[in-house]
């Protein structure tokens, strides 16, 4: 019988304690032995905890995990940096294989862990940190190995993909949707880190790292997250056949890596469009693969503990050959913030009534040669109008200009939202 630590026993900890006991006997099976929980830290041990039939015992005291001998395997299910990060080099320190859902300290500090690892012969697995129950690290690393991967460009927040889904679907504004997303399981503990971008920017430095062999750091990342998106954009989007994803994109571009988190207006066919609610989807473009996509969902109790309980599975059949979780990032190539490529850019804008406004903000594009395809009025009242104006392929650094620029002439500030369009597949922008 391999004995099974959990440290953390809320959203991911739970399912993972409930998966092992619900389906003991065929997880037996087909792991090679009987994995048992010998026990659970937690903050709070008076907690009330529905865990379905697991009765792990309670502790408080990491001690009673680290220094069990007869203990092999600790799952971490805390969350954020600290306690986690130095419990999880305790562990691997004293020989325990490591299994953890936790993309900011697998993100921020992979290297020192994979260090740790290897001294003590350990393995560390993270298949549930990314794309929830969505397989992708192993996919990554071991099936697609043969490939040059060129782009992976993915919807991996699980949260902001749910408001986005029910802004789109139901007209809700923002703020409404984030409390259901957390009563859902979904978000992290400050739900900041779903919503500006952060959480999806962390799990693309995870897979960008193994995808391209280098060390990516979520600080590498250009991340803007969702929180100025309004149910008026998801409508505009509709209207312009489109949808708004946030989307996580990192590509080779001459021997560097670029990597960005952004909303992007998706047209309604793009592989990545049809993602909805907490679902996840991870597009992978390599030679000779071609196009491979992974889709299902990205967060919740059941779909990380999947994960995660395959990771303790993988563990549990592989433990003697501790090689098998080596770090993949043993080359060290340039990593450039931002996506770089021209694309048509959306733009929504209000504008003072009078003095030529709209004239001016034109003009501004046009001595900034952004060429506009569209310009269109939404709405007006006694302060102004709203607009919403499509440019044709652009750097965006000259859109945004173009945008400070007019709204200097007018005297004031005009940009509501500035979107990337998206054509086909990533990569395809006309
Ligand atoms: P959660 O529901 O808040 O659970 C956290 C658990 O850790 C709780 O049981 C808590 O104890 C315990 N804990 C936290 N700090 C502790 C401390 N200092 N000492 C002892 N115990 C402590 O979080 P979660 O949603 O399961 O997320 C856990 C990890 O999985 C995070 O890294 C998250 O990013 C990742 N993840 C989550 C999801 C998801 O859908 N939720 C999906 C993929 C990955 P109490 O119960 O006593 O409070
Ligand atoms: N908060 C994360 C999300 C959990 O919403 O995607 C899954 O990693």
């Amino acid at each position: 019988m391999v004995r099974v630590a959990l440290m953390g026993l809320g959203t991911v900890g739970g399912g993972v304690a409930e998966l092992l006991a619900q389906h003991q006997e065929d997880i037996a099976r087909r792991a090679g032995e009987g994995i048992e929980v010998a026990a659970a830290l937690v903050r709070d041990p008076a907690k009330a905890r529905a865990l379905n039939g697991a009765t792990p015992r309670l502790t408080t005291d990491p001690e009673e995990i680290l220094g069990d001998k007869s203990i092999s395997i600790v799952v971490e299910a805390m969350g954020g940096e600290e306690p986690a990060l130095s419990l999880l080099k305790k562990a691997l320190r004293r020989g325990k294989h490591v299994v953890t859902a936790n993309k900011e300290v697998v993100s921020a500090h992979g290297q020192e862990l994979f260090e740790a690892a290897m001294i003590h012969r350990c393995h560390l697995l993270f298949e549930g940190s990314v794309g929830g129950g969505i397989p992708i690290i192993a996919p990554l690393k071991h099936c697609l190995a043969a490939n040059e991967i060129d782009e992976v460009s993915a919807v991996i927040n699980g949260t902001t993909n749910f408001i986005l889904t029910e802004m789109t679907v139901r007209g809700q504004d923002f703020a409404e949707v984030l409390g259901e997303a957390q009563a859902r399981g979904y978000a992290e503990a400050d739900p900041s880190a779903d919503v500006d971008g952060l959480d999806a920017a962390r799990k693309l430095a995870i897979l960008a790292s193994i995808a391209f062999n280098t060390r990516v750091t979520p600080a590498q990342v250009s991340t803007a997250g969702i929180r100025s998106v309004r149910a008026a954009d998801t409508r505009y989007a509709t209207e312009l056949g489109r949808v708004i994803k946030l989307v996580a994109t990192a590509r080779r571009e001459n021997g560097a890596v670029r990597v960005v988190v952004a909303p992007v207006m998706l047209p309604k066919d793009h592989p990545l469009a049809a993602v909805n609610g907490p679902d996840n989807a991870v597009l992978v473009r390599g030679q000779p693969v071609g196009r491979v996509v992974f889709s299902g969902p990205g967060a919740g109790r059941g779909a990380t503990a999947s994960a995660v309980v395959g990771d303790i599975m993988e563990i549990v059949r592989l433990r003697n050959r501790p090689d098998k979780s080596q770090c993949t990032c043993f080359t060290s190539r340039p990593v450039v913030a931002g996506d770089g490529r021209p694309a048509p850019f959306y733009a929504r804008v209000r504008l003072p009534d009078g003095h030529g406004a709209l004239e001016r903000l034109t003009a501004a594009f046009a001595a900034r040669s952004v060429a506009l395809a569209s310009v269109t009025r939404k709405s007006a009242d006694t302060s102004g109008y709203e607009f919403v104006l499509v440019t044709r392929p652009a750097d965006e650094g000259a859109v945004r200009a173009a945008i400070a620029d007019g709204a200097a002439d007018i005297g004031g500030s005009v940009a509501l939202n500035v979107f990337r369009m998206e054509d086909g597949e990533m990569g395809t922008s006309r």
